[in-house]
């Protein structure tokens, strides 16, 4: 074999491996994980940042209520700390249908059969067997952060 026959063979033998690897690195791109952008409704199980409220701006009232991230934010009392707050999951344990905080009656109540829980989630009242998961709350100067 000539040289000029030698290097002609290996230029189209490395052609045909970088092809290869352009073809590998497309395919990878294609099938590469989209992180989880939390679309779903269902809260982290354990531990993170649900989300924060600003309270200069929002949940000023006693009983004011926010939904976010599948849980349900109440303030119980006047104040900036973590204990005017209550966050339970805003799902009810019987059938999925999302509860309310009725103010006169101090609990959350299912609108579906009538469910009531207390404010840290306990089942007050069935058809319900099972409390709501009780959420972390956190206030740092205005800003109170809700956690899994
Ligand atoms: S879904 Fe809440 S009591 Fe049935």
């Amino acid at each position: 074999m000539e040289r000029h026959e030698f290097l002609a063979k290996l230029g189209i033998g490395m052609a045909a491996v970088c092809a290869g690897c352009s073809i590998i690195s497309c395919g990878s791109k294609v099938n590469d994980p989209t992180p989880n952008s939390g679309g779903n409704n269902n809260p982290p199980t354990s531990g993170g940042e649900l989300f924060t409220v600003d309270l200069n701006n929002e949940l000023q009232t006693v009983g004011s209520s926010k939904v976010a991230n599948g849980v349900i934010l109440v303030r119980l009392a006047a104040g900036t700390t973590a204990s005017a707050f209550t966050a339970v999951q805003v799902a009810c344990t019987h059938q999925g249908t999302p509860v309310n905080f009725n103010t006169n009656q101090g609990m959350f109540v299912c609108p579906n059969h009538g469910s009531e829980f207390s404010t840290t989630g306990a089942v007050v009242l069935g058809p319900a067997a099972t409390a709501l998961k009780q959420h972390t709350v956190t206030v740092t100067g205005s800003t109170l952060t809700v956690a899994a």
